[in-house]
């Protein structure tokens, strides 16, 4: 199973531990006795992992800093993954997988792999009952995607989990020898109105069919647009998630009177000799929440917005629509068309 898809309690040797250093830094490890994980506050031996509690905080072997080693989830995993590409955060995850009506025993397409951010959260939602079937193009990204899958036990014989090295704009999501009833479907790709011709021949004929198209530029929505209406999908809803952090911290209260007095003090110290004005210069920072100061809580908006600012497209295939197929929308105006051309240039380069 997963280690994404359960939780055990203590640490063993070959187990993934996210270490916990900051907020933004959180790093993956393989735990491996005879190896060391070393950061700027200090060294941390892997065989001292062993048997502890997940959760439980680490010393240093130099005895200044200290980690957290956390259970690994796909949230976490979302902040720590090696970065391949852009990837999906948690709160359009969220948004997606709910839009998507996913749960577990859903069966799902997703194009590209990418970094397997969203493909570790949907490998939990759907379960040991459900299907992911995902695609990748570029080799070594698709190479290293199906690594890290088999290492997390995602991947392999009786698992939930295929992924594919192919060009789904070119060749389609058909798995020879597999029948691909999908109920739901997501494509982060840049044309993905190319793709969407493709989806008729293995979404399930039966059901309602859920479908979320990831784009950066409005270009893209308005062609993906297109081609949604052209290939007999309905309820065309457009969203953009925008993410952010708050983080709760103490301000220093200082009364006007002693401000004042502060810049007297300041002003004071310019007209000595430049020698003597720094050794009277006060030495101390007073500590965030130091006692003998007036604190105020106030809350404080993360400076780099952590959340890949997108277009989100979904729309709805009800049963029976699924034969007024009709290629990538020729009804799109043909200069819409020349821009979204540009702008999946530019997003595939990005990438
Ligand atoms: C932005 S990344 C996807 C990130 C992913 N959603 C995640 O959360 O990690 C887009 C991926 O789509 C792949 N891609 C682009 N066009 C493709 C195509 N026609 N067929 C398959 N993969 C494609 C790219 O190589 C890239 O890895």
């Amino acid at each position: 199973m997963s280690v994404f898809g359960g939780y055990k309690k203590t640490i063993s040797e070959g187990d993934l531990v996210l270490a916990w250093i900051t907020r933004d830094n959180i790093q993956p490890i393989i735990v491996t006795p005879g190896k060391i994980f070393n950061n700027r506050f200090g060294s941390y031996h892997h065989e001292d992992m062993l048997n502890l509690r997940y959760g439980s905080q680490m010393l240093s072997k130099t005895g200044h800093g200290f980690i957290h080693l956390l259970h690994p989830t796909p949230e976490l995993w979302t902040l720590s993954l090696p970065h391949r590409t852009q990837i999906l955060y948690t709160p359009d995850i969220a948004f997606v997988t709910s839009m998507l009506a996913l749960k577990p025993g859903s069966k799902m397409i997703e194009s590209g792999t990418g970094s397997g951010s969203f493909t570790h959260a949907l490998v939990r939602t759907v379960g040991g009952t459900g299907k992911v079937w995902t695609y990748e193009y570029h080799e070594r990204r698709f190479e290293a995607a199906k690594e890290e899958f088999i290492e997390h036990g995602m991947l392999g014989d009786g698992l939930p989990l295929t992924i594919t090295h192919r060009d789904v704009c070119k060749e389609g999501f058909d798995i020879e020898g597999e029948t691909l009833d999908a109920h739901a479907a997501f494509l982060d790709l840049p044309a993905p109105w190319e793709a969407i011709p493709h989806l008729s021949r293995v979404i399930s004929k039966k059901r309602q069919i859920r479908l979320c198209c990831f784009s950066p530029c409005i270009e893209q929505v308005q062609r993906t647009l297109a081609a949604l209406r052209a290939n007999g999908w309905s309820d065309l809803q457009m969203f953009e998630i925008v993410h952010r952090n708050w983080e709760a911290r103490q301000t220093l209260i200082t009364p006007l009177s002693s401000a004042i007095d502060r810049l007297r003090e300041v002003r004071d110290k310019r007209r000595l000799p430049p020698g003597e004005a720094r050794k009277d210069l006060p030495k101390k920072r007073v500590k965030e929440g130091e006692e003998g100061y007036d604190w105020r809580a106030v809350s404080v908006g993360e400076k780099e917005v952590k959340g890949h600012t997108s277009y989100l497209t979904f729309a709805v295939m009800a049963p029976g629509e699924h034969e007024e197929v009709g290629g990538e929308g020729e009804d799109v105006e043909e200069h819409a068309g020349d821009i979204a051309a540009a702008a999946a240039k530019a997003a595939d380069e990005a990438v």
